[in-house]
C-alpha cells in the first residue's frame, strides 16, 4: 500500500527538558491499522499531538501524501478533513444535542444541510440514529465514545488518530466498541493509528503492532500481527500472538531498554 503519513526525524521536546522522542520516524500506509503500545509517560500522546498538528515539533516533520498545507486543514471541496484525533475522554460539549456535537466539527467545512446530513449518517453507522436529539448528560460512556468516534468520522478522515480510546471502559463497552472501529475501518477505508496499553486489545485490531520505549523513545518492537479479520479472542492462535507479543516486552523490559 502507498505511505499516507510520513513522519519523518521527529524530535518532540517540552522547554529545556530532554527530548521526549528524537529522530522518530514512521511511515503509516493507506488504510493501514496500527497499533502504539508503550509504557505510560513514553510519549504516545505527544507523539499524537503532532501528528495532528495539535503542538509543534521541535523539528523534522509530518506529511501527508497529496496534501501540501498543515495535516490537519479543512478540504471545503470535498467536505472532509485529512486527519481526526479521538481522544481517551470524549469532550463532548455538553450544551450541544449530539446531532450538534457532531454538527460541530463540520463547521466550516460544509454548509448546514449537508452537516446535519453528514452528521445523521455517521450517527447512524455507530448505532446511534435514534440518540440524535439527547444531551450528552442522557448518555453512557461507551455512547458518548461512540458519539466521538462518529464527530471523528464525520470529517471523512484518510487517517484517524486514536488516544487509549476505550481505557475508560468497562470490558463488556470496550469489546462493542473494539467491533466498531474494526468495521468502521473496513467500510470507511481511512487508516487508524492507536494507542493503547491494552495487548490483546492490539492484538485483536491491529495489522502492526509498534513498541515504544527508551529515553528519547523510538520504535523498538515492529510487531506484525498475521491472522486474519475477525479475528477470534478464544482461538489458539491469538492466544498465541497475545503470548508472543506480551514476551516480546518482558525481553525488552529486562534487556533494560526501557519500556
Ligand atoms: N505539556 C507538557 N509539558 C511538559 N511536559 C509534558 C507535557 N506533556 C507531556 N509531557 C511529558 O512528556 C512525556 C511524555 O508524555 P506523554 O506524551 O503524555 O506520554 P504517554 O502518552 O506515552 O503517557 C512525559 O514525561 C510527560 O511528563
Ligand atoms: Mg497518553
Amino acid at each position: 500500500m502507498a505511505t499516507l503519513v510520513d513522519i519523518r526525524n521527529l524530535t518532540i521536546a517540552y522547554g529545556s527538558a530532554p527530548p521526549v522522542l528524537a529522530d522518530f520516524s514512521v511511515t503509516l500506509a493507506e488504510r493501514s491499522l496500527t497499533c502504539i503500545v508503550g509504557r505510560s509517560g513514553v510519549g504516545k500522546t505527544s507523539l499524537l499531538r503532532v501528528i495532528a498538528g495539535l503542538a509543534p515539533p521541535r523539528s523534522g516533520a509530518v506529511v501527508m501524501a497529496g496534501a501540501d498545507g498543515p495535516v490537519a486543514a479543512a478540504d471545503a471541496v470535498h467536505g472532509c478533513r485529512p486527519l481526526a484525533l479521538v481522544f481517551q475522554q470524549p469532550r463532548l460539549l455538553p450544551w450541544r444535542r449530539v446531532i450538534d456535537n457532531v454538527m460541530f466539527g463540520l463547521e466550516g467545512v460544509l454548509g448546514h444541510d449537508d452537516r446535519l446530513r453528514r452528521a445523521q449518517s455517521v450517527l447512524t453507522q455507530v448505532g446511534l440514529a435514534d440518540h440524535a436529539g439527547r444531551w450528552p448528560h442522557q448518555l453512557s460512556r461507551g455512547q458518548c465514545q461512540r458519539v466521538n468516534l462518529a464527530r471523528a468520522l464525520a470529517v471523512r478522515p484518510r487517517v484517524m488518530l486514536l488516544d487509549e480510546p476505550f481505557s475508560a471502559l468497562d470490558t463488556v463497552t470496550r469489546q462493542g466498541l473494539q467491533a466498531d472501529v474494526l468495521r468502521l475501518w473496513r467500510e470507511t477505508g481511512t487508516a487508524v493509528l492507536l494507542v493503547t496499553q491494552d495487548i490483546e486489545e492490539a492484538v485483536l485490531l491491529a495489522e502492526r503492532v509498534l513498541v515504544l520505549g527508551g529515553r528519547p523513545a523510538r520504535v523498538i518492537r515492529n510487531f506484525p500481527v498475521t491472522l486474519p479479520y475477525p479475528r477470534q479472542r478464544e482461538s489458539h492462535r491469538f492466544a498465541t500472538q497475545v503470548k508472543t507479543l506480551r514476551d516480546t516486552l518482558a525481553e525488552l523490559v529486562a534487556d533494560g531498554e526501557g519500556i
